[in-house]
């Protein structure tokens, strides 16, 4: 376990006073199969359940009663089959010491406790389950059909946990900044190997396994592509070719599930052709700005539209955009080029509780997703930054064949946009840089010790 057992003790108590009444489900997650039963995925535990609990077993679930304070740990002791192929663990009754929890049980109790609570008429908060054995296990538990589970989940106990996870400990954040590290190993051994002839599943591959070999993982599947339009372009086995641009996403995952997300746009020749050194600049420069606004009190939303107005305004000098500024933000013409958000929560999930649902996440009563526009429509988070905040700081901009032609057939934007000079970039690829940001007291830092290169001449002269 990462932390002592009165954080978990603590943590769990604050979240059954926030939930206020009924009983608190918290499923952990199971081995899940890839091809065949006994052939499974690396385990993942849920990062929710690891919040409170600190156990990396599978097949566990936590039930906490907000009236009465009781807390169990639900789980099947491993018998000699499992001994004997897997290794002995510890008992349920030993991980619920561990952790300080007061009750332990096998798993087929969880119905009994349901039930109970039900017949009483009390609240049974559980929460929007991402794992279809949970959904099966929910269905039994509750008779909702897993369509209805997502919109039966527990608004209270989501707003609870969001409001406990989202502000990260000092601990919390010594643990991202590990991962961090392993991500500049990885980013600058990519760099390196971004030569002609070398292929994006090669590079994918070493720069994982960089992961892998500190007993980690990748915080989600790496983007290393020459197509960095796609903004989740799996690695091909492609060689990579002079002239081309390499955008490598990547990021590790802590062996206590903290992680870390970079991005790095490098030219495959080594030197950047006119063309691609103005849009990497513009990409850098708003970069860079994102750490002059964010700040506890300021909205996220406007940290983002502070960044589409900048950059819209560098565009509009290269000839690619036009028109007026905040209009053509308004209307949304930014996003042609950069049709995400800013960044995102990051924590033990690399996009932090996204799960729980990004209404929740990233917006609240204040700053309320906008969903009808383009673009704005996929911001993970607008509301107001607070001290202990972690969040990407990724601007990028791409150049999408497919959206060039379908706006420029509707006039989409047409005001503010030069569809002649687009057509022209339809080559060129994308570029994203990306850093990780902690909001502090007074303004906000980049997480690591060291900085992966990324300004232009660090990246020539690698
Ligand atoms: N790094 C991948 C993403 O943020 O979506
Ligand atoms: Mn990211």
């Amino acid at each position: 376990m990462l932390f002592e057992k009165e954080t978990y003790v603590r943590r769990r108590q604050t979240l059954r006073e926030r939930v206020g009444e009924g009983i608190v489900l918290l499923f952990g997650n199971n081995d899940s199969p890839a091809n065949y039963p006994s052939n499974v995925y690396k385990f993942r535990q849920d990062s929710t359940f690891l919040y409170y609990f600190g156990l990396h077993r599978d097949g566990l679930v936590g039930v906490l009663d907000a009236d009465s304070g009781e807390e169990w740990l639900l789980g099947d002791d491993i018998d000699m089959d499992d001994i004997v192929w897997y290794g002995q663990v510890e008992s349920v009754a030993a991980m619920a010491q561990a952790c300080g929890v007061g009750k332990s049980a096998p798993l087929s109790r969880l119905s009994d406790i349901v039930s109970a609570a039900r017949q009483h008429g009390r609240t049974v908060h559980f929460l929007p389950p991402y794992r279809h054995e949970q959904m099966i296990h929910l269905m039994d538990l509750t008779g909702l059909h897993p369509s209805q589970q997502r919109e039966g989940a527990s608004v209270a106990l989501i707003k609870a946990i969001v409001d406990q996870r989202a502000v990260k400990s000092a601990a919390e954040v010594a643990e991202i900044e590990r991962a961090c590290v392993i991500g500049y190993e990885m980013h600058t051994t990519a760099q390196r190997l971004c030569q002609p002839g070398v292929s994006e599943q090669y590079i994918a591959g070493v720069i994982e396994g960089i992961a892998y070999s500190k007993g980690c993982m990748p915080s989600f599947p790496s983007i290393v592509t020459m197509h960095g339009e796609i903004m989740h372009g799996n690695p091909s086995p492609r060689p990579l070719e002079e002239g081309r641009l390499l955008l490598c996403d990547a990021g590790a995952e802590t062996n206590e599930n903290y992680c870390s997300d970079h991005t790095r746009t490098t030219p495959v020749s080594g030197r950047f052709t006119q063309r691609q050194r103005e849009i990497y600049q513009i990409v850098e420069d708003c970069h860079d700005y994102a750490l002059t606004l964010a700040r506890p009190g300021v909205k996220w939303w406007d940290v983002h539209f502070g960044i589409c107005r900048r950059m819209t305004e560098q565009l509009k000098e290269l000839g690619l955009m036009k028109g007026d500024t905040d209009a053509a933000v308004e209307a949304g013409a930014h996003a042609m080029f950069m049709p995400h958000g800013l960044g995102h929560m990051m924590g033990m999930d690399v996009h932090d509780m996204e799960g729980l649902g990004q209404t929740y996440v990233g917006f609240d009563e204040e700053v309320r997703p906008r969903l009808d526009q383009f673009g704005t429509n996929c911001l993970r988070m607008g509301r107001r930054l607070q001290e202990g905040f972690v969040m990407s700081d990724e601007p990028g901009i791409y150049f999408i064949p497919a959206l060039i032609d379908e706006w420029r057939a509707k006039g989409h934007c047409a005001e503010f946009l030069n569809f002649d000079l687009l057509e022209t970039y339809k080559d060129f690829g994308g570029i994203r840089i990306e850093d990780d940001l902690l909001i502090t007291s007074d303004g906000c830092r980049f997480l690591g010790e060291q900085r992966i290169p990324y300004h232009i001449d660090e990246i020539e002269n690698r």
